[in-house]
């Protein structure tokens, strides 16, 4: 499949990111600081840089965990519906848990995620998304913790693809077709 061409503009630098989780690490170190164990659960594909920076950062008994969500249009947006892909391995019933995300858009991955986890009946369980769309929201849903909210811009990099491309930049930066 081949797309139109474009540049890549950047919109949040590298160390800009690294600051702004230095200062969320620190504040879920004080939400969780009394934790046995936290489990850190990264959203897949596009949390997987942002979960690898963060939990490094976190001075806590942390335990890493996945699961990989898909979201998909009947042509109706507000009736979008959430498949899980790959389950957690692990059981949170009872447990400390952070869902970590890159970006939350309209809201419906999140919002279905949390459901189903908080079906599990963990002991606390908080959300962070390094970048929020709030402009693009349809289902009231707002991570505990957010590293930037954006405008409603096309952003790549630091996990997030544009057809599966350019996750691996360091930095997020805009799409801009040419
Ligand atoms: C993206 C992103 C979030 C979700 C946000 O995932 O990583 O999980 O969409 O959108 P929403 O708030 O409108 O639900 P995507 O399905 O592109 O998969 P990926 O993480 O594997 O790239």
């Amino acid at each position: 499949m081949s797309h139109p061409p474009y540049v890549i503009d950047e919109l949040i630098s590298a160390k800009s990111i690294a600051a702004r989780i230095e200062t969320l690490a620190r504040e879920i170190q004080g939400r969780f600081g009394d934790t046995d164990k936290l489990v850190v659960v990264g959203l897949l594909r596009g949390s997987f840089v942002f979960i690898a920076d963060l939990v490094r950062e976190l001075d806590l008994p942390v335990e890493v965990d996945f699961l990989e969500a898909s979201s998909y249009g009947d042509g109706m947006e507000s009736s979008r519906e959430v498949r899980i892909l790959k389950d957690l391995r692990g059981e949170i019933g009872g447990r400390d848990v952070l869902v970590v995300e890159d970006i939350v858009d309209t809201g419906f991955t999140l919002s279905h995620v949390m459901h189903l986890l908080k079906s599990r009946s963990p002991a606390r369980i908080e959300t962070i998304a390094l970048l929020d769309k709030p402009t693009r929201r349809e289902v009231d849903i707002k991570a505990t913790w957010t590293g930037f909210e954006i405008p409603d811009e096309f952003v790549v990099g630091y996990g997030i693809d544009y057809a599966q491309r350019n996750r691996n930049l360091p930095y997020i930066g805009k799409v801009r077709f040419t």
